[in-house]
């Protein structure tokens, strides 16, 4: 891995290193993109997560179905169309994609069926080489590295709030005994 900070210019990749980009210079990635440049994706499943005032977050739960992150992910990589519907412009370099908002975005298609083929389970079960497949382990995939810790962050959260609830059920409770003999 380059390191222009190493001694002799490279050094062992470590897991904290970032991907090396494909291109040499921010304008060659424009150029070998209809101009626009391809965004760094490790936290775009955050960054494209949309906000929803309370109480419609709770319908999420029931649906499993949030608009944003990687559920917005996946609708980008399966919304391309190959032919644009009559009356809307595509300039060159771009595709038509009818969840990008404007409808043309700079990035070709990804994905395609039959890229990768996944491994047969024991049970003789295995996963459809489609694009639809890979395009949702990828969008699971990016929300994992968006966020690494986001179980882990949630169970905490549910147990401190459960620590507080019964904490103050208990200080309500002292707070009678205490004041029992007291006339107030
Ligand atoms: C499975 C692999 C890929 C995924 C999951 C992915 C995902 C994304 C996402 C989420 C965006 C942001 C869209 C937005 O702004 O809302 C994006 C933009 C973009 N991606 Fe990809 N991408 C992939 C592969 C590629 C490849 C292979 C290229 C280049 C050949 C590419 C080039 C771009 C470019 C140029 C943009 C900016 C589009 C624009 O602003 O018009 N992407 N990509």
């Amino acid at each position: 891995m380059a390191d222009p900070d190493a001694e002799t210019g490279v050094r062992p990749a470590v897991a904290a290193d970032r991907w090396p980009s494909p291109f040499a210079s921010d304008r060659d990635a424009r150029d070998a993109n209809g101009g626009a440049y391809p965004p760094d994706l490790s936290v775009m499943a955050k960054a494209r997560s949309t906000t929803q005032p309370f109480p419609w977050w709770i319908l999420n739960y029931f649906t499993a179905y949030s608009e944003g992150g990687p559920d917005y992910i996946h609708a980008l990589l399966m919304g391309y169309e190959e032919t644009p519907p009559a009356g809307s412009e595509v300039p060159d370099g771009k595709y038509y994609n009818h969840v990008f908002p404007g409808h043309a975005i700079g990035m070709p298609p990804p994905l395609a069926d039959g890229l990768v083929t996944y491994e047969t389970a024991e049970d003789g079960s295995s996963v459809p080489a489609t694009a639809e497949q890979y395009s949702r382990d990828v969008s699971a995939f990016l929300m994992w590295i968006a966020e690494p810790h986001l179980v882990d962050r949630k169970e905490t959260g549910f147990k401190v709030m459960a620590f507080l609830f019964l904490f103050a059920v208990i200080m309500y409770l002292v707070k009678r005994k205490l004041w029992a003999k007291v006339d107030h």
